[in-house]
Formats: structure tokens, sequence, C-alpha cells
């Protein structure tokens, strides 16, 4: 090989190298149609070798034109990769604004709040034992929320149901028990309804207390009702929404309107019952209140006490909710803090 040939070789090298080195520089469009003309332009050393092989001696311009395409073919690889990388040469028109193969703009799919959620898996379930759901209004007057559910005029059970009055009627709903009257003085038994609803009480604001929460009232009235039936109901409940482990007591309590009444304890979601801060060393959690229908109530509503039994019961969608998703915050659920809703 002659000595020419020798340097041919070794500035197709080092062009290689150089190329290489400047491509790494390269960063917009701009600088990549600089090194285009400096490496692939016709003025570019590439040309001029190019023109140099036909002054090569005849036995070496095989070998050296080999190499000069590998050098071409390499350059045009790189540029490729430079503009793939960089995105298309007509920056700026909409051919290069468009890329198909972007995903397309998602509209954000909005979930359940936790409350609806738990709201719905409680009404699932008493739906399949035949319950039907019924509503009332949230403002009421002082014969449904009180008076018809047993709670004498002066009956100091009232005022820990302080809440806001419209006048001297009409109030906010301090429980969904009056959704019970309402039932009753509509349908004739046998009947069972739940009925979800919002409740308000003059409550001061704390982890646990807010002045506008949820209830599920439950009431169910036939011939030969027992407090067994209430209790295997309720105790079917909480191994539904809680899990089949879940363990329910019945806390002898009083309420107007039932009798016997209790308070329903689950045992402790979090410890299982052994004692923990959630449920304060005790192993159980209240849920609910509930109770077998006061004679009275039936015959505020014109039922005879002799011929019908019933229960009934009201939990608090909040609670359960809480318990059930961990959440140690009531406020949580009417912030509406988006970080918090979308794991619901
Ligand atoms: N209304 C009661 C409250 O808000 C809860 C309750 C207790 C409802 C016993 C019932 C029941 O139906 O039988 O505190």
């Amino acid at each position: 090989m002659t000595e020419d040939a020798k340097k041919f070789l070794a500035e197709v090298t080092a062009l290689k190298t150089a190329a290489e080195k400047a491509a790494t520089a390269v960063s917009d469009g701009k600088a990549l149609e600089r090194w285009r003309i400096e490496f692939l332009g016709r003025k570019s050393p590439l040309g001029r070798l190019s023109k140099s092989l036909t002054s090569l001696a005849e036995g070496d311009r095989p070998a050296a034109g080999k190499a000069l395409n590998e050098l071409r073919a390499d350059l045009k690889a790189e540029y490729e990769s430079l503009q793939k990388r960089l995105g298309p040469k007509k920056a700026g028109t909409d051919e290069a604004r468009l890329d198909y193969t972007l995903p397309g703009v998602q509209p954000p799919i909005g979930t359940l709040h936790p409350l609806t959620k738990t709201y719905y898996e409680i009404t699932a379930f008493f739906a399949s034992l035949g319950f039907n759901v019924a509503h009332g209004p949230e403002v009421e007057d002082e014969f449904h929320n009180f008076g018809a559910l047993n709670f004498p005029p002066d009956h100091p059970s009232r005022d820990a149901q302080d809440t806001l009055y419209v006048n001297d009627e009409w109030l906010l709903r301090t429980h969904t028990s009056p959704a019970q009257i309402r039932v009753m003085l509509e349908q004739r038994p046998p009947l069972r309804v739940i009925v979800p609803g919002r409740c308000f009480r003059a409550d001061a604001v704390d982890a646990s207390h807010y002045p506008v929460f949820h209830q599920v009232e439950g009431l169910l009235v036939d011939e030969n009702v027992s407090l067994g039936d209430l209790k295997g109901t309720l105790t079917a409940f909480a191994e539904y929404i809680f899990g089949p482990d879940t363990k329910m007591r019945f806390r002898p309590h009083f309420f107007p309107f039932t009798e016997p009444s209790a308070e329903v304890d689950i045992s402790c979601v979090v410890c299982g019952g052994e004692g923990c801060r959630t449920c304060g060393g005790k192993g159980w959690l209240e849920i609910a209140g509930a109770g077998m229908v006061h004679p009275n109530v039936f015959r505020n509503v014109g039922y005879d006490p002799e011929q019908w039994a019933g229960y009934a019961f009201g939990m608090g969608v909040e609670r359960i909710a809480m318990l059930k998703y961990g959440i140690d915050d009531i406020r949580l659920f009417y912030e509406n803090d988006f970080a918090f809703l979308k794991q619901f």
C-alpha cells in the first residue's frame, strides 16, 4: 500500500472520530443542520476524499473505496439517529408537531366517593336480604324526628341530638330514624327497608365528628320477629363488610324508640380484639345502634303492637368507611382533596 493510501485511510478514520465526537454535542435542529453540512455536505472532507480517490494507485482503490463507503454509511446512520432523537427536521410545521404515535389525551376518569362506595356496599348487602331502599326529607318536623319516635317532649335524650332549627317545628334531621315513621305511615307490614341519608347535629368538628354526616337506617316489621333475627342479620352484615373473622356484640343501651336497645360493636378491625389505639384498648368498635321497635312507636303509626314485631338499626356511614379503609380523620371526606379521593 502506498503512503498516499495509508494517509487516505488515516483521514477516513480521523473523520469518523471527529464526526462522532461532534455528534455528542448536537442538541437541537440547528446544530444538527450544521453537523450535516460539516460532515455530509458537498464541501465536507467526505466530498474531498471522494474526489481524491481517483488519484490513488489503482491497487489501493478498492480498499480505500470500501473504507470511504463505510464512512459515508456510518455518517448517514448517525445523522438519521440524531434526527430521530431531536424530532422531525421541519420543526415548527404541523407535520412536525403531530406525532401520531403519542398516546392520546386521556380525560381523567372519576372514582366513587368513599362514602358513596360504602353506602353502595351496605345497600348491596341488605338488598340481597330483600330490603327496599327508602328516603326521607333532610328537613324534618319535630313529630317525625322526635315525638313519634317516643322521645318525650322534655326528655334529655333530645339534648344529645341538638341540631339547627328552621323554626319552632322544623329542624334538620338528627338521624335517619324519622324515615321509619314515614315508611310505616305509608306502608303496611310486612316490610323491610333501609334508608340512607344525610343527618345534621350541632357537633363541634374534630377527627370523628362533623355537623353533617351520613347514616343508614334499617327497619323490618313482620310477625314473630325476634332479637335473634336482628343479631343474626347484623352479624352477617359485619362479616360481609369487614370480613368473615369479624365478631359482633350487643351492649345494652337506651334509645327511646326501641326496647330492648343496644349499641352494636364489632371486634376491632385493626387489632382483632387484643386492644390497640384505634379501639382505645377495648378490642371493640361501635358501629351502630339497634333494638326491637318500641310498642309506643307502633301505636304512633297505627300498628297493633300485639300483632306486629320489628327490629331497627341505625349505622354511621362515615364510621364504617373509616374503619373499612383505615381513614383516621372524618374531615377528609368533605375536603374534596383529589389526592385523597382518587385512592378509592
Ligand atoms: N338514631 C340513632 C342515633 O342516631 C341510632 C339508632 C339506634 C337507630 C337504634 C335505630 C335504632 O334504628 O334502633 O343515634
